[in-house]
């Protein structure tokens, strides 16, 4: 494992020594793209959290095309039943435990991976790194900038690294954005836009599960927006160093006209646009429902419950220190799925959108979107439609790219990824795909600094939360 020493300076240590200038070693990971090439034997790993993600991609999925590098020696989850059904789903035969300590003091492993709920990521990646071990997490890293502090110095400590599972950066779509921006064709970059749709299916979903409770999600600006500010800084290639924000909660939680205790066993059924019948989906009656009577939580839980504490519209301005100035929005009840990203460059402009009806030669079916993101069979599967990426220099006539449309496993991301972490292939190392610690600290401290601006009604500095310091240049 290569490990750079970046000598960075950070600002709390300065401060702290009384003017003795320490120059704190910030062990960042590099590409992590060799820690887990075989060498011959099979690397052991284990997954914490036996969830819907961890059960898909990290479980089935991984043994399934990586089942030649890779063998689970472990499957920790604090709902037992769930933790069966997992060891059943993935077809793995290895030890499970309920009491995470457990397993780590009692399984080796060779890599930990992290698929729990958001606010609980931190104990399980400080745990893996004080032992030395490599951890892979799902985003968000986690949920407040005291957890994102305890995570950075665990990193310095650890001879282990963590591997932030950031695959949006892998989507073939974005990968073609940040050639595009990287080319220079537009000059150097000025601003963007970014405005992200979550339909009346995906975006009801959220306020439906844990993630409707900050304590648990952190919000969305943590839970989703995380992957939006990762791209962001990943393409515009430098740290966040100021966000304001606003944000609400107007249509989900305590703004609806009734609320039931949760779908299957409510008598608005009829009234309510947003029923969803579980029922329908023996996947989920299978990993949620039949478990339910182990930690009582309901995967079909009302959405206009009042002690949903989340904001379901937020509205983000991050400043770089680049001087690259981003507005972003986050909507989640949008009749459709989809987004719109604009680059103002110096020289130009470059445009692309998705799932905007009106644009679309081939619509989506909006309740079976997410599923079809979600789908780990179907990676690379390219449709019979395209992306357009639209480039327009100044003074000059644009320039429309038909791009061709993989929508399945996160644009293709998941399965890159994955290739990178267990195969050691990079799609273009120049690109920096890789994601280590400071990016998933960079990436939540967005989201930590904008839930505080709506809180506060102030516009928070990046540098206030952790003693990282942010960088004109992320890859200098
Ligand atoms: N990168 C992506 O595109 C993507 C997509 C979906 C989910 N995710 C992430 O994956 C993670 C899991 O999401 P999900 O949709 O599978 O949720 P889920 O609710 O289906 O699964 C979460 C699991 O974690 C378990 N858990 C909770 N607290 C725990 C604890 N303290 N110890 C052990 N287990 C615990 C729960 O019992 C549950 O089985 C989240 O962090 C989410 O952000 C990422």
């Amino acid at each position: 494992m290569n490990a750079i020493i970046d000598n960075e300076i950070t600002r709390r240590k300065f401060v702290k020594t009384t003017g003795a200038c320490i120059a704190a070693s910030m062990v960042i990971s590099p590409a992590f793209s060799a820690i887990l090439k075989s060498s011959g034997t099979k690397k052991r790993v284990a997954m914490v959290g036996t969830g819907s993600r961890g059960n898909s991609l990290y479980g089935k999925y991984l043994i399934e095309e990586y089942g030649d590098l890779v063998e689970f020696v472990g499957l920790c989850d604090i709902n037992k039943g769930r933790l069966e059904y997992s060891k059943k789903y993935i077809g793995v035969d290895c030890p499970v435990f309920t009491d995470f300590d457990k397993m780590l003091q009692t399984v080796e492993m060779d890599l930990l991976m992290v698929t729990t709920v958001d606010a609980t990521h931190h104990e399980f990646i400080i745990k893996g790194l004080n032992k030395h071990i490599n951890v892979v997490t799902e985003k968000p890293m986690t949920t407040d900038e005291k957890k994102c502090q305890s995570i950075i110095d665990a990193q310095r400590n650890s001879k282990g690294t963590l591997i932030m599972a950031f695959n949006y950066r892998y989507g073939k779509l974005f990968t073609k954005l940040k050639e595009i921006i990287d080319s220079k064709e537009i000059g150097d970059l000025i601003s963007v836009d970014l405005n992200w749709y979550l339909n009346t299916f995906h975006g009801a979903d959220y306020f439906r599960r844990w993630h409707g409770l900050r304590d648990k999600s952190g919000t969305l600006l943590l839970h989703k927006s995380a992957h939006h500010f990762d791209l962001l800084n990943w393409l515009i290639g430098s740290d966040p160093v100021e966000v304001y924000a606003n944000g609400a909660l107007e249509k989900y939680g305590k703004n609806g006209p009734f609320r039931g205790s949760n779908c299957r066993n409510c008598e608005h059924t009829k009234d309510c646009q947003f029923y969803w019948d579980i029922t329908k989906n023996q996947g989920y009656m299978d990993l949620y429902a039949a478990n339910e009577k182990y930690d009582g939580y309901l995967r079909d839980n009302c959405l206009y419950r009042e002690e949903i504490d989340i904001f379901d519209k937020m509205s983000v301005l991050i400043k770089y220190a680049n001087n690259v100035e981003v507005t972003y929005s986050l909507t989640t009840y949008s009749p459709f799925e989809g987004f719109r990203f604009a680059f103002n460059g110096k020289e130009g402009r470059l445009e692309t959108q998705e799932g905007i009806p009106w644009r679309d030669t081939a619509p989506e079916d909006q309740a079976k979107l997410h599923e079809k993101e979600m789908d780990n069979t179907s990676h690379t599967k390219q449709e019979h439609k395209y992306h357009e990426i639209v480039t327009q220099r100044n003074f000059e006539d644009y320039k429309r790219i038909e791009f061709p449309y993989v929508r399945s496993g996160h644009w293709g991301g998941d399965k890159l990824m994955f290739d990178e972490i267990f195969r050691g292939i990079s799609v273009n190392e120049s690109l920096h795909h890789p994601a280590n610690v400071r990016d998933g600290s960079m990436a939540v401290l967005i989201g930590i600094a904008a839930r505080k601006s709506i809180d506060e009604g102030i516009p928070v500095k990046i540098s206030d939360l952790t003693d990282l310091v942010p960088k004109i240049n992320k890859w200098a």
